[in-house]
């Protein structure tokens, strides 16, 4: 596996596999890699002769009162894990590399970005679309592949490389749990036991608005409820929002229409997790 720490270099070795006719894959991440993104290079690896990771913890995404700080580092168990997944290159970008002094554009996709996790962590898409763009525009990826785990992120990438004309093709990836339910996130490692153990009723929580939906329950308010009542069963637990919304639109659904998307964020303890699923 080649590690490239410099964006030059990591363009470079991108345009010269393309001259060959190679196909790139991105898998970009912010490390402390868990199941969830080695799905997402396994899947890489069989679409495309190169496969590339990035790991920047992007401080652009994060909100002045956020755990840019405290963001989990593993950089030796991602190195073993990107090894085993076969990856290719390693892109390890610095921090001034990617925001050099007097940087001043960013990406702003208007509309996706604003509710949900947009309206609890202002300007937190707009980092993310623009360290994306940025990463497009420096490996040159055939494909990428991002985690339905982060919906909303992942409607503002497609519509991202929808409005912008950007040649390349969004791989949608599904959401890998742990046994008992939980979503795997890199910020599980900051779980005490007592917290861990609380962050199951996110995905219990889901489970019960999957069976209100199966027993015929239409009224968006009553499953909010019913998500509701789930996660307040523990203390632990402080509910950011529950929505439930259009899986394209991401905007509320007064009246459920199916498909809608039911998308949790909530604090356990000081830890902020998200959650969601499709309501069929
Ligand atoms: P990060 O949280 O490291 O996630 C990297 C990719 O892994 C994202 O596409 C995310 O949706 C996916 N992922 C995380 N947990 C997953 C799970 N349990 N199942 C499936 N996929 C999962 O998302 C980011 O980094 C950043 O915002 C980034 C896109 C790298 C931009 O900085």
């Amino acid at each position: 596996m080649k590690i490239i720490e410099s964006a030059k270099e990591m363009q470079e070795w991108a345009l010269s596999h393309r001259a060959k006719g190679q196909k790139i894959a991105l898998v970009p991440t912010m490390g402390s890699l868990h199941e969830g993104h080695l799905s997402l290079l396994r899947e890489g690896k069989k679409l495309c002769d190169q496969l590339v990771l990035s790991l920047f913890v992007n401080p652009a995404q994060f909100g002045p009162n956020e755990d840019l700080k405290q963001y989990p580092k593993d950089l030796k168990g991602d190195l073993h894990k990107a090894q085993d997944c076969q990856v290719d290159v390693l892109f390890l970008p610095t921090t001034s590399d990617i925001y050099p002094e007097n940087f001043q554009t960013y990406v702003d996709v208007t509309e996706l970005a604003q509710p949900l996790c947009g309206a609890s962590r202002p300007g937190h898409f707009k980092g993310v679309a623009t360290v994306v763009l940025k990463l497009f525009n420096i490996v040159q990826p055939h494909v990428a592949l991002f985690g339905e785990k982060d919906f909303q992120q992942l409607r503002v990438i497609e519509q991202m490389v929808q409005d912008l004309n950007l040649p390349v093709e969004i791989k949608p990836m599904p959401i890998v749990r742990e046994a008992d339910g939980l979503a795997m996130s890199s910020r599980n490692k900051k779980l005490s036991k007592e917290e861990r153990q609380a962050s199951l009723t996110i995905s219990l929580s889901l489970a019960k608005a999957k069976m209100c939906v199966d027993q015929g329950e239409r009224d968006p308010q009553k499953i909010k409820e019913a998500v509701q009542a789930t996660l307040e069963e523990t203390k632990k637990i402080t509910i950011d929002y529950i929505q439930l919304c259009h899986p394209k639109t991401l905007q509320p659904l007064p009246l459920l229409t199916l498909p809608a998307l039911l998308a949790i964020a909530c604090f356990v303890g000081k830890t902020r997790l998200i959650d969601n699923c499709i309501l069929r």
